[in-house]
């Protein structure tokens, strides 16, 4: 037995009940009827708000998302605004592995850097097992917001072994991944190697945010549309599906994200996620069908209609919310992050909207 943050206890294994694990929410994430389809973006904290820019002014991004009274405001910012129906951690894929000891940074306007690329078996031992005290800031984090937050839950996360390897491996951001990939044809010995040890930290790392309260968690690996279905399968699916497997005694939906995934949804599905994202290349229906009945999605607005004239955001609004409805749970997002230059008004005019159209 473990005792939620709710003050209700839940056995290993077995679903949270009350409090935000009734949320709308939840419930599309367990394919249950809700009051309405929910609605949070991907990136809804950062720069398209001012009062993020505002309260990042002088303080880096590592160092923000070490300070829990900053995590806490800054996650708490776009709930405020928008009354999106789920928080997400503010946070980064790369926090866990900076603290697993590898010396990075992350770079306004770039992303993460990483100042010895992982090249050797040698490079991969340099990644340590972490513990809760390895990222007390995130513990300490989720514990003040989900006090705050009441009903609305709190999403945790992490990114997938494939995307942190992708980082890690090319040192930086990569259009390509084409080193992530020579070293994972070429040897695929040191690749396994390099993605178990990726994967132990992952499992630690969301164990850190589900013990300290979170309501579901998302499996970010972004870059995994980068591979073909026999290579996900081959080389990256059983790493990421050790990670799902290791939160499945946690009790709380897993969602699991790539970009250009399509021909990898039913892949993505099978790894143990709860949830599949998907972008806006695939229609929701079609979507549905390939990640099968027994999975919800979520998506899979393109970030960069956003951008676009309002009755032309509407329409898609509307097609979206229509064609989520052949799938057992809808969470509708975005098909990728947030565009820093989006209009934070419109962001919320869309929870408005997607609340309004898909009332029950
Ligand atoms: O609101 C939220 O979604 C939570 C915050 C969040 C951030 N990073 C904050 C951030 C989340 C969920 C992430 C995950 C993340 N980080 C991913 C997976 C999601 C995705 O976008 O595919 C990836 C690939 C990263 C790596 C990373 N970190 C990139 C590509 C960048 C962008 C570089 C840039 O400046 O445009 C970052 C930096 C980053 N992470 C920012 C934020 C708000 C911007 C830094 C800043 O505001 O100074």
């Amino acid at each position: 037995m473990t005792t939620d943050t709710t003050g209700t206890a839940a056995r290993d294994g077995e679903p949270r009940r009350g409090g935000p694990a009734d949320s709308p929410f939840v419930r599309a994430c367990r394919r249950e009827e809700g009051p309405h389809t929910p609605v949070w973006f991907m990136r809804q904290a950062g720069r398209s708000l001012p009062e993020y820019r505002e309260i990042r002014a002088n303080v880096g991004m590592l160092e923000s998302c070490r300070r829990p009274d900053l995590v806490a405001e800054i996650t708490l910012q776009p709930v405020r605004r928008h009354r999106v129906d789920a928080a997400i951690l503010f946070s980064d894929i790369v926090v866990p592995v900076a603290a697993a000891g590898i010396e990075l940074d992350i770079v306004a306007g770039t992303g993460p850097v990483v100042a010895e690329p992982v090249r050797t078996l040698d490079d991969v031992e340099r990644i340590r097992p972490i513990t809760v005290e390895d990222v007390s800031y995130v513990d300490e984090a989720v514990r003040l917001l989900v006090a705050e937050l009441g009903d609305t839950p709190l999403i945790g996360f992490a990114g997938a072994p494939f995307t942190l390897a992708s980082y890690l491996v090319e040192g930086g951001p990569s259009r390509t991944h084409a080193k992530t990939k020579a070293l994972m044809y070429g040897d695929p010995q040191l690749w396994h190697a390099l993605c178990t040890r990726l994967a132990e930290v992952t499992v630690a790392f969301l164990r850190v945010q589900a013990d300290a309260g979170v309501s579901a968690v998302q499996l970010f690996d972004s870059w995994a549309g980068a591979l073909s279905e026999s290579d996900y399968r081959r080389y990256v699916l059983p790493h990421s599906a050790k990670v799902l497997a290791g939160l499945a005694d946690a009790g709380i939906p897993r969602i699991h994200f790539g970009v250009g995934t399509a021909e990898l949804l039913g892949a993505m599905g099978e790894a143990g996620a709860d949830v599949v994202g998907v972008d806006w290349r695939t229609p929701l229906d079609v979507a549905t069908r390939r990640i099968g009945a027994d999975k919800a999605v979520q998506g899979n607005l393109d970030p960069a209609v956003l951008l676009a004239p309002w009755p032309v955001v509407e329409a898609e609004v509307r097609r979206i919310v229509a064609e989520g409805r052949a799938a057992p749970g809808h969470v509708f997002n975005l098909g990728h992050g947030v565009l820093p230059e989006t209009d934070p008004d419109v962001l919320t005019r869309v929870v408005a909207l997607v609340h309004e159209v898909s009332a029950r």
